[in-house]
């Protein structure tokens, strides 16, 4: 079986994702950090140096590696995996996946993404909160269409990563 966490940027997918897996005892992968690995290079590296076509090419290729492995595992995407190429339908397709989408309101994002866009090539050039905002809105509004196919969402906002986790696990037993 394999649990794919879906959302946005900041939206908590490798840190619930980690600590699900620890709770189910599954393998924990955070596709990021896979492909990080894989390539020997950032993500903001492979964004500067090879560009966006080639990260979200090498994105497709590694997201299809993990979904055909037998193994026990929870995945956590990148915020834009299930929009690219057939990601999504992929994952949906998949009797061995259950997606959950972990949405949160477009503030709360904006709030938690701030002081993290540094390392986030699409919004590392975001000057102010506002701006900030303004883009989440946007984007998330472009983005739902396939994050809402996911097979579960998890209402995130103003609960507890303990509260999250446990809203999971009764979703999943
Ligand atoms: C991206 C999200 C990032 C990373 C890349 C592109 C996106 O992952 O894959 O910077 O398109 O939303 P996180 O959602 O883990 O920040």
């Amino acid at each position: 079986m394999i649990i794919v966490l879906i959302g946005y940027m900041g939206s908590g997918k490798s840190t619930i994702g980690s600590q699900l897996a620890d709770a189910l005892e599954y393998n924990f992968i955070d596709l990021d950090d896979y492909i990080s690995s894989s390539e020997g290079s950032s993500i903001s590296d492979i964004f500067t140096t090879k560009g966006e076509i080639y990260f979200r090419k090498q994105e497709h290729h590694y997201l299809n590696e993990i979904l055909s492995s037998k193994d026990n595992t929870v995945l956590s995407l990148g915020g834009g995996t299930p929009c690219y190429y057939d990601n999504m339908s992929a994952i949906a397709a998949n009797a061995n996946v259950i997606s959950l989408y972990l949405k949160l309101a477009i503030p709360n994002l904006s709030q938690r993404l701030f002081n993290e866009r540094e390392k986030r090539p699409l919004i590392s050039h975001i000057q102010s909160q506002e701006d900030l905002t303004e883009f989440i809105g946007k984007h998330l509004f472009e983005r739902v269409q396939f994050y809402s196919q996911a097979k579960y969402v998890i209402n995130a906002d103003q609960k507890s990563i303990k509260n999250i986790l446990e809203e999971i696990i009764i979703l999943l037993i």
